[in-house]
C-alpha cells in the first residue's frame, strides 16, 4: 500500500497565514483551490504548459501546479484574490477590463499575476519585454493584443 506523509507547513497567502497539513505530494495548485478554496488560481493543463494557475511566490511568478504545497512552507504567496484592495481592483485587473483584455476569462488570473510579477521587477517593460514575460501564458480567446494593450497601459501611467 502506498503511503503519502503529510507536512505541517506556514505559509502566508494574499497576507493571511495559513498554519495547515498537507500531503507532501499537493501541488500548490490544489492545496490553494481544494484546501482553501481559493479558486481564481485556474488549473488548465497541469503540467506547466498554459500558465493559467500562474501565482507569485515571493513576488515571483510561478506555475502553481508544478510547485508542491510543501515546498512554499515559510514563503508568501499572492494569487489573484490577493490584487485588488478593499473592493478596489488592482490598475492591471481594471485595464483589463478597460481594454477588453478578458474573454472567457479563463487564462486572466494567470495573465494578471505573471504582468504583476512583470511590472512589480520593471515598471516599464518594453512591449517586446511584455510579449516575453507572459510567453507562458497561453490564450485562446484574445489573441494576445489587447493584453499586452492592457499591461503597457498601466506601465505607462506608473512614475
Ligand atoms: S495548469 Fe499549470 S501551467 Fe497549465
Ligand atoms: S480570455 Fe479566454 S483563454 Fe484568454
Amino acid at each position: 500500500m502506498e503511503r503519502y506523509l503529510e507536512k505541517k507547513i506556514q505559509v502566508r497567502i494574499n497576507g493571511e497565514i495559513y498554519v495547515k497539513r498537507v500531503p507532501s505530494r499537493r501541488t500548490l495548485l490544489d492545496f490553494l483551490r481544494e484546501d482553501l478554496g481559493l479558486t481564481g488560481t485556474k488549473e488548465g493543463c497541469g503540467s506547466g504548459d498554459c500558465g493559467a494557475c500562474t501565482v507569485l511566490l515571493d513576488g515571483k511568478p510561478v506555475n502553481s501546479c508544478l510547485a508542491l504545497a510543501i515546498e512554499v512552507d515559510g514563503h508568501d504567496i499572492i494569487t489573484v484574490e490577493g490584487l485588488s484592495k478593499e473592493n478596489v481592483l488592482d490598475p492591471l485587473q481594471q485595464a483589463f477590463i478597460d481594454e477588453g483584455a478578458v474573454q472567457c476569462g479563463f487564462c486572466s488570473p494567470g495573465m494578471l499575476m505573471t504582468a504583476k510579477g512583470l511590472l512589480d521587477e520593471n515598471p516599464h517593460p518594453t512591449e517586446q519585454e511584455i510579449r516575453k514575460a507572459i510567453a507562458g501564458n497561453l490564450c485562446r480567446c484574445t489573441g494576445y493584443v489587447r493584453i499586452i494593450q492592457a499591461i503597457k497601459k498601466v506601465a505607462d501611467q506608473k512614475d
